[in-house]
């Protein structure tokens, strides 16, 4: 039954949530999703049994199991879904199948085919798929984009990104994922960026890029398994451009080749300024604009949310309940999918690819959103 709130309106009952994927980045998700008011956690699954008790345990999650089990649960209206990238489809689809929501981590699926299935079948069950990054939902990006909304830099022309750095088996302790088919620098670390890019430019409608491999394998620097060496299945270092629908052109840089690390780099450079875009891959940071002229950078502080992962899912629940579309959609993150394999393609073509989806750019968010306040 709904709660009476302070003036006697109903306040809807939170919406029920199952965490699938107990891995790694549930911790940050599960931290976040049990303060939020608007969800509540009401399982966590994973293949591993162990896993998912132990993640339930440390969050206070009341159920734990297996997949077909959350799926069973009569209150669980979205599923979260961490699993690894080559099992994002599957379980995406098979909580479609029951009727739920899901809320995939990136990328997507593995393929645009299987990405665009996912939306279809989706649209035929009556549900919705959103998809991380939702840093783009943070306050550091939302800034950016009302700054420039504000014409700050005048007309925006084009963009530089670069990530580079020595990759991530050093410290993860099952890196083998993250150089494996659906994954490396492009597809693991790229959506941040190229999330950021469809937010401020919107579509993409071409692509090129430069691949490389330095090292056919390497070596588990943490955990457990330290010291095993595995096979690296994709390319560690890509070099790319990409136009934008609106005019706007793209040079990107996605290397875990380089012994250098340098992350979070994203200029905006318009006809008046370039604004130094806060880290794709966190929710805060200020903003800096360099004006024609100025030998030196403005500061500007960040404002909105900063409330972490799972805002999205937020987001999308709050959306669901007032029929309006949610921001982190499946669409954007299909066509940042398709951009991607576009980007993978040309490296072995050497020749500018398409990119053919298209999607609608999100609303803003309010300076005053706030995940952490019950929405009535
Ligand atoms: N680790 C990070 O810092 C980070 C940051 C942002 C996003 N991500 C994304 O989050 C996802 C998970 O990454 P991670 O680092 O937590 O990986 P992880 O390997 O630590 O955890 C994945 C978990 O999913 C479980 N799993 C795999 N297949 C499953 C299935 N079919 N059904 C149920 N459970 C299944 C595994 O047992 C494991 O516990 C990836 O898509 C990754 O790109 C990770």
């Amino acid at each position: 039954m709904p709660a009476a709130a302070a003036g006697g309106q109903a306040e809807p009952e939170p919406f029920g949530v199952a965490v699938v994927g107990c891995g790694n980045i549930s911790k940050q998700y599960l931290k976040n999703l049990v303060t939020f008011p608007d969800v509540q956690v009401l399982f966590c699954a994973d293949i591993d049994a162990g896993r998912a008790k132990a993640q339930a345990a440390a969050y206070g999650v009341p159920a734990s199991g297996s997949l077909e089990q959350a799926l069973e649960h009569p209150d669980v209206q979205l599923v979260v879904n961490l699993t690894i990238p080559a099992a994002h489809a599957e379980v995406a689809s098979a909580a479609i199948a029951a009727g739920r929501h899901v809320w995939n981590e990136k990328p997507l699926a593995p393929d645009v085919a299987a990405g665009r299935a996912l939306l279809d079948q989706a649209a035929k069950a009556g549900v919705r798929v959103g998809c991380a990054p939702d840093t783009v939902l943070g306050a550091g990006i939302q800034s950016a984009r009302r700054l420039i909304a504000a014409g700050a830099i005048g007309t925006p022309l084009s963009a530089l990104t670069l990530l580079q750095g020595p990759g991530p088996e050093s410290w993860h302790p099952d890196p083998e994922f993250l150089f494996a088919k659906g994954a490396g620098p492009l597809f693991d670390l790229g959506p941040y960026y190229l999330s950021v890019l469809a937010t401020l430019f919107g579509p993409t409608t071409r692509v090129a890029a430069i691949s490389r491999r330095a090292r056919d394998t390497r070596v588990i620097g943490s955990g457990p398994r330290a010291g095993r060496e595995f096979n690296v299945e994709v390319p560690t270092f890509i070099s790319a451009v990409a136009e934008y629908a609106g005019g706007q052109a793209a040079s990107l840089l996605f290397s875990w080749d380089s012994p250098l690390q340098r992350m979070g780099f994203l200029e905006i450079t318009g006809t008046d300024a370039t604004l130094a875009v806060p880290d794709p891959n966190r929710f805060d940071g200020d903003l800096r604009v360099r004006r024609a002229g100025e030998r030196e950078w403005t500061v500007i502080g960040s404002a909105g949310a900063a409330a972490g992962r799972g805002s999205g899912v937020v987001d999308m629940v709050r959306s669901i309940r007032r029929g309006q579309p949610h921001r982190a959609s499946g669409e954007m993150a299909l066509h940042v999918l398709e951009m991607m394999t576009a980007i993978d393609r040309s490296g072995e073509t050497a020749a500018f690819e398409p990119v053919e989806s298209g999607f609608e750019r999100p609303a803003a968010l309010a300076e005053d959103w706030d995940p952490y306040v019950a929405d009535v």
